[in-house]
């Protein structure tokens, strides 16, 4: 599919007004999307679980104006108050996809919007808050166009979101999503997220995430400016490369089921993205004392046990502890003794694979 798809065909038959809600989870990158081209599109493929209670829930009210506006018009609330701060960020967003949206000047909207992890827990919300606008966005042409495929409304959502986050595009449908144009796997497309299409061993069913809150607050780059540092990066192509590589080599292991080689394959991933970051100019550093201190523990705790126990990390010092389901007792325990004591009071969060975005 190309861009021309996603032109919206309705132009009339639309709503004159009305409320949709939709909750969609935020997901977590195991092949790292670093670096991207223009519109959106990832200089490299990414692959990612879904998560389940990392989520964001949004409210889209909406209202035909008697005449269409020159600007977008939009009231933005999070977690119940006006916040001023985040409506540049939607009227960039707006901007992007107004090709496919038409008719979003003829509505005054308004964004109610909550997330169910803490404020300022250095959780990223711009996968599942952009998914979740895109999704109820779409909504309106859907309602007008009954005959728009369930296929077809999943791909356009993931496509729009992708124009306001990258990563949101990998925040709609399934458990395991794969983004980015990559040989190996022919139907995947830099426009938007499909659902992983070769097979997922059971190993990885119910697989968990416990989310160590080392640092919560502010990042010290935003993953737009991180994005960026790519573009003469003196290691970018062998990176890239190397993405294309790793997605070809876990289709092997999430056919057998090959956790060992899995974990390989993670946990090298979250140390090259913050190695790109370290080599970058400038330069970041985003991992903090603890978040040392964790991995460290986990590397012995493996070797000690022999448990399949790894971690990952985003743009930031908080850790993502993974595991399979089969060992979650043992591993929590691990985590609850050892791994607590390194967060802000010992915040973490108890998440697991999802299977995608929900209307309300
Ligand atoms: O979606 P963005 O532009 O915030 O970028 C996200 C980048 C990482 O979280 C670091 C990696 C990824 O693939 O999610």
């Amino acid at each position: 599919m190309t861009e021309k798809d996603f032109l919206s065909k309705k132009a009339d038959g639309l709503a004159t007004g009305g409320k949709v809600t939709w909750k969609a989870p935020s997901n977590i990158a195991l092949v790292k999307y670093w670096g991207k081209k223009a519109n959106q599109i990832p200089a490299n493929p990414s692959i990612s679980f879904m998560l389940d209670a990392c989520a964001t829930t949004t409210t889209l009210s909406f209202e035909r104006k008697k005449t269409a506006g020159e600007e977008f018009s939009f009231d933005f609330y999070f977690e119940g108050k006006p916040k001023e701060s985040f409506k540049a960020k939607i009227s960039t967003f707006f901007g992007r996809v107004e090709s496919y949206l038409p008719f979003l000047k003829q509505y005054h909207f308004v964004i109610e919007t909550s997330n169910s992890f803490p404020h300022s827990s250095g959780i990223a919300s711009s996968a599942s808050g952009m998914a979740a606008l895109a999704l109820c966005l779409l909504s309106i042409e859907k309602e007008a166009d009954p005959a728009m495929s369930e296929d077809f409304f999943i791909r356009k959502a993931s496509f729009l979101a992708r124009l306001g986050s990258g990563s949101a595009c990998r925040s709609i449908e399934g458990d395991v999503i794969q983004w980015g144009e990559t040989p190996t796997i022919p139907e995947s497309s830099d426009l938007y997220g499909i659902k992983y299409p070769y097979p997922v061993h059971p190993n990885f069913k119910n697989f968990h995430d416990t989310i160590l809150l080392v640092h919560k607050g502010q990042k010290q780059v935003s993953s737009s400016v991180g994005h960026d540092l790519m573009h003469g990066h003196p290691f970018a192509e062998k990176r890239f490369q190397q993405a294309h590589g790793n997605l070809e080599r876990l289709k092997a292991i999430f056919s057998d089921g090959n956790l060992d080689a899995f974990i390989e394959i993670v946990e090298s991933e979250a140390l090259t993205l913050h190695a790109m970051m370290m080599t970058s100019q400038p330069y970041f550093m985003l991992m903090q004392p603890n978040t040392l201190e964790i991995i460290n523990k986990i590397w012995e705790y493996r070797k000690e046990t022999g448990r399949h126990v790894c971690f990952t990390l985003d743009a930031g010092a908080n850790v993502h502890v993974l595991y399979p389901e089969s060992e979650k007792k043992p591993v929590y325990q691990f985590i609850c003794e050892s791994l607590l004591q390194h967060c802000e009071n010992g915040h973490h969060i108890c998440d697991r694979i999802g299977f995608g975005a929900k209307k309300l």
